[in-house]
């Protein structure tokens, strides 16, 4: 059962801890909970389907007792299957892919739900809205990458705003003929002064990695940064 940690339920802020200090994990992921985080949104990369290698289910198991809030775990992997009942088993409480990725996007997106997570999709810069066209049952978030995946640090990049509207009138259309909620999620280059515009596109759900890992903590600058995310947003 996800909670949000936030007030509004309008937006929710996933701190992606690829820019974390990884030598000090555990309190990193609590401090972003403290800071009013609601996912922490963890990034798998695998040297294969994307140039850079990051951290697996065992680092998704370690994390898991330190925080309350659902761990969103953003699979940058080919193939993919096989790592799905890894992480259900480590404590993931969402899982999105790439489509083209899988053989079989529709099996993956059931073994998903079928272990008790929830399921996604994620569309890079260039991949077509069209792979949403005949799994929209089966969808509990839909990722937009706002940068080409691989690397933290990147600078947004703006047709995902009118990618963000098109998704967005998707759902709506989707629920208007009584289908299930689906979130809508951006990631790369979030950061203060663009959340107002991804927000006003369609955005429930914005990850940002070098955005809240970036400010100095010792003064409370995770809580700071992300309330001014909010802020941002709110005046959208
Ligand atoms: C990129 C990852 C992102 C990344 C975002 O492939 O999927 O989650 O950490 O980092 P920023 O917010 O720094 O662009
Ligand atoms: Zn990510």
């Amino acid at each position: 059962m996800i909670t949000p940690n936030s007030p509004t339920p309008i937006l929710r802020l996933a701190p992606s801890i690829l820019s974390a200090d990884f030598a000090r994990l555990g309190e990193e992921v609590r401090a972003i909970e403290t800071a009013g985080a609601d996912l922490v949104h963890f990034d798998v990369m695998d040297n294969h389907y994307v140039p850079n290698l990051t951290i697996g289910p065992l680092v998704c198991e370690a994390i898991r007792p330190q925080v309350q809030i659902p761990i969103d775990v953003h699979l940058m992997v080919e193939p993919v299957d096989a790592l799905i009942p890894l992480f259900a088993k480590a404590g993931a409480n969402i899982i999105t892919f790439h489509p083209e990725a899988s053989k079989h996007v529709d099996r993956t997106l059931q073994l998903i739900r079928e272990l008790g997570c929830k399921a996604g999709l994620v569309l890079n810069p260039a991949t077509s809205v069209e792979w949403l066209d005949h799994v929209m049952d089966r969808l509990d978030l839909i990722l937009l990458m706002s940068v080409n995946p691989g690397f933290g640090g990147q600078k947004f990049i703006p047709s995902t705003l009118d990618k963000l509207r098109t998704v967005r009138q998707r759902i709506e259309a989707h629920q208007a003929r009584g289908g299930q909620p689906i979130w809508l999620e951006v990631d790369g280059g979030v950061k203060t002064d663009n959340i107002a515009e991804i927000v006003r596109a369609g955005a429930d759900t914005c990850v940002a990695g070098s955005a809240v890992f970036g400010a100095p903590d010792a003064d409370g600058g995770y809580h700071t940064v992300m309330r001014e995310l909010r802020r941002q947003a709110a005046a959208h």
